[in-house]
């Protein structure tokens, strides 16, 4: 019985995970592939790094090279960042008859398509499943479902970061700059935060998505991608107290113009399936034909719940589920709410006298219900806005209806 030899590019968070998780699992792993899983070597860029974690029989370089011309290598895991050199040296592994699995969503938002076309030419596989939602086994989920039902829409909290930073503002009370710290320190941000918290990051896991599910990527001249720095702790106190979440959501549909893709802040309602969703959680609500909503929830980063991904990529080596693209063009509006929440910025809010109110808290803050928020922006530049998903109770004395 031969062994499945592996070679993890990048020694980080995810790739020291992966490692780990290898041998903690190694008999659930032989069980269940009919033979050993070891890694023979790891790839880092700064090799002084990682000395002491130098194993015998382990190659430890940074020479890529070295690494493709190794003897009997069936898989390269790749756990390092931004789109080069991931995408060359994937090529080149599939060119070679390497299967591979990815964790780097960057590279495989701008280069899925043609390392998957290459694989099907080459006859081996490429795991994604890392590279969305984290441990959520959200690709294999959409996969299967794609056997027989038609995917209508997908709304998904898809960065962890991003929602780990808004709920310990609002639990704990905790500072913007405080909670990225903390994010960084448990492995859930990006070594550069920017993409998490400006909507990159999460704007790429919708693209792995829509190419999955569409077969196509998202109208780049419609779509939206916002991050969550304009979030201040006052805005989270006042949602609060409206009985509203912040949440950073990716909408994906197709419509009449190609996919649509939303990146944005959205307060969530109590009644909203997200709101519950906190920490480093992401959920992903997945509506179809036949089966109706799908709904997954889980750890969307960190160490373990990355690894758990990967092993689960490594084991669907030896039985990939093979889809196509199935989709129903989405019937709706492109905004699915007409509640929006506004928010003074310390100026008086004086709004349209046709505007219907829900709700008013002091002068902070106000919850409407318009077809017309395009007009009101217009005319009221300074004010800020964002959309409310779900139906609205107020729930505090505060709240004047
Ligand atoms: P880290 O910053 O913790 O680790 C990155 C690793 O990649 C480091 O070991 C670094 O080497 C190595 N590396 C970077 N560039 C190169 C290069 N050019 N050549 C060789 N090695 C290189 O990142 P993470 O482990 O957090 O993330 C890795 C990938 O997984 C990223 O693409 C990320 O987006 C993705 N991901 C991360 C998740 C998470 O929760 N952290 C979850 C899902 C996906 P050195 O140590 O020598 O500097
Ligand atoms: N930085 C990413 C996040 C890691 O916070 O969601 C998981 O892809």
């Amino acid at each position: 019985m031969s062994d499945l030899n592996i070679a993890i590019l990048g020694f980080g968070t995810v790739g020291k995970g992966v490692h780990h998780s290898l041998k903690s699992h190694q008999s659930r792993l032989e069980k269940v592939l009919g033979k050993s899983v070891r890694v023979v070597a790891i790839l880092v860029k700064n090799l002084e790094k990682h000395e002491q974690s130098r194993e015998d029989g382990v190659l430890l370089t940074t020479n890529y090279e070295e690494i493709i011309n190794l003897h009997d290598l069936d898989v390269i895991v790749d756990a390092i960042i931004g789109c080069e050199p991931g995408n060359s040296y994937l090529q080149k592994a599939l060119e070679k008859g390497i299967h591979v699995v990815t964790a780097n969503k960057e590279m495989f938002a701008h280069h899925g398509e043609e390392l998957l076309a290459l694989a099907q030419k080459k006859g081996v596989t490429v795991g994604f499943e890392a590279t969305v939602a984290g441990g959520v086994p959200v690709i294999q989920t959409i996969k299967q479902l794609l056997q027989v039902n038609r995917i209508q829409k997908v709304e998904a909290i898809l960065n962890g970061t991003s929602n780990f930073i808004l709920s310990s503002m609002r639990k704990d009370g905790h500072s913007f700059e405080a909670t990225l710290q903390a994010a960084q320190e448990n492995g859930y941000a990006e070594a550069d935060p920017t993409n998490d918290i400006e909507g990159y990051d999460a704007f790429y896991k919708g693209v792995v998505l829509s190419q999955l599910i569409f077969g196509e990527k998202p109208n780049e001249q419609s779509t939206i991608r916002k991050g969550i720095r304009e979030i201040t702790a006052d805005y989270v106190e006042c949602a609060d107290e409206l009985g509203l979440r912040f949440r950073h959501i990716v909408t994906l549909f197709k419509g009449n113009d190609g996919v649509q893709c939303r990146v944005e802040p959205v307060l969530i309602s109590m009644e909203h399936p997200f709101y519950q969703v906190d920490g480093v959680q992401n959920a992903v609500s997945i509506k179809t034909d036949l089966v109706g909503t799908v709904q997954l929830q889980g750890p969307g980063a960190g160490m373990y719940p990355t690894a758990s991904a990967i092993l689960e990529d490594i084991i669907q080596i030896s039985r990939p589920v093979s889809t196509e693209p199935a989709y129903l063009e989405y019937q709706g509006d492109a905004s699915s709410s007409s509640k929006w929440v506004f928010f003074s910025n310390n100026r008086k809010l004086e709004l349209p006298y046709d505007i219907k109110v829900l709700a008013r808290l002091s002068d902070k803050a106000v919850v409407v219900e318009t077809e017309e928020v395009e007009r009101i922006i217009l005319e009221h530049p300074l004010l800020t806005f964002f959309e409310l998903i779900g139906d609205y109770r107020h729930t505090t004395e505060k709240v004047i209806v």
